[in-house]
């Protein structure tokens, strides 16, 4: 890798590691020694630095903060068997995140720069890569418009900064959901599927109405009718209705999950047919009533594969079995798992292998 030998690196002075506590990583909690920075001005990105995670001078009037600039990924770095790290699918990651640049008015990042900005933060910070089962680094690239101006327009710089952080599993126990019917996420149209800032802050309000009914998260329907299922905002959502996978079909209102993606990959060797498409909240229902749904599941990089344990429908709560080891849900995590941790071939290639 060159851009790991030439890189600007200043270090810190006093690591943080020894105030981690690794038996006990909530989501999020702790962000890594260093973080790499790339400024885009005059139509080019600039060469990436490396320093320590720490405050910025940012202006007030940054267009960012003002009209919404700013997208993000969510990505993961394990350490395999052999002791070699991984980052998981930077290639697909880079797509979706020039997908979400794109629909924003922002720059695009081209993907071998991208990857190596991640292999080095990386390498510099292996040393907070966490081998407990389940545990990994989660990785946030983000782009922000950083330029100073009030007036409404499409910002001409910006920063493109990568953050690290130790993480254990987002969901401590299976999830309860309750089908959205007044409020929406996503329209077609719209800014759904690209990973936006703004699509996170707009869901906060339902969230919290559903989380003060008890509920963890809120289980989107399509904006013009809320009849179909969309997705469950930090995760894909897919059934396993009379024995096969059912999940919703990508459009412009759902992102496209790459942990979603993979699971798709995986299922037909796991002896399960695949269903994408419409699935009606009835379907859900009436699959429940006639006791065909035997799994439901939300699939992302952070929630990786989170049963469900409750869906509400328009005020009833259905429950799901616990998931076994014999579950779909079950065979694919392991299965995952097991290639990411080098456990199995990796015949996709979905490992990006961070040569030192
Ligand atoms: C992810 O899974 O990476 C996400 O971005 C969802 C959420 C944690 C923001």
């Amino acid at each position: 890798m060159i851009l790991t030998e030439t890189i600007a690196v200043e270090r810190v002075k006093q690591s943080r590691l020894a105030e981690t506590d690794f038996n006990n990583l909530e989501f999020g909690k702790y962000i890594s020694d260093h973080m790499l920075v790339v400024e885009y001005d005059n139509g080019k990105w600039s060469e990436p630095t490396i320093k320590p995670f720490g405050d910025m001078l940012l202006s007030p009037a940054m267009l960012s903060l003002h009209y919404g600039q700013s997208v993000f990924e969510g990505m993961k770095a394990f350490k395999n068997k052999n002791g070699d790290i991984c980052i998981y699918r930077p290639d697909k990651h880079a797509k979706r995140l020039n997908k979400s640049l794109a629909r924003m008015c922002m720059p695009e990042i081209p993907t071998e720069f991208f990857i190596q900005c991640l292999h080095a933060i990386v390498e510099l910070d292996q040393a907070w890569i966490p081998t407990n089962e389940g545990a990994s680094l989660y990785l946030r690239p983000f782009v922000f418009a950083s330029e100073p101006k009030i007036g409404v327009k499409i910002a001409d710089q910006y920063k493109f900064i990568i953050l690290t952080s130790p993480c254990a599993a987002y969901f401590s126990k299976p999830t309860r959901l309750k089908v959205e019917d007044t409020f929406v996420r996503a329209a077609e149209g719209g800014t759904g599927f690209a990973k936006c800032a703004g699509n996170y802050g707009g869901a906060f309000y339902p969230t919290q109405l559903a989380r003060q009914q008890g509920f963890d998260q809120v289980l989107w329907t399509d904006a013009k009718e809320h009849k179909y299922i969309d997705e469950a905002g930090v995760m894909n959502v897919m059934f396993v209705i009379s024995g096969k996978l059912i999940t919703p079909k990508l459009t412009t209102a759902l992102l496209d999950g790459v942990t979603r993606d993979s699971i798709l990959t995986l299922a037909p060797g796991l002896g399960i047919e695949v269903e994408e498409r419409k699935i009606s909240v009835a379907e859900i229902e009436e699959a429940f009533k006639q006791g065909t749904i035997t799994e439901a599941f939300g699939a992302g990089t952070a929630a990786v594969v989170s049963p469900i344990a409750t869906i509400n429908i328009h005020g009833t709560d259905y429950n799901l079995p616990a998931a076994g080891a014999t579950s779909f849900q079950q065979k694919v995590k392991t299965k995952l798992n097991n290639i990411r941790l080098g456990v199995e071939p990796d015949v996709h290639g979905w490992n990006y292998i961070v040569r030192l």
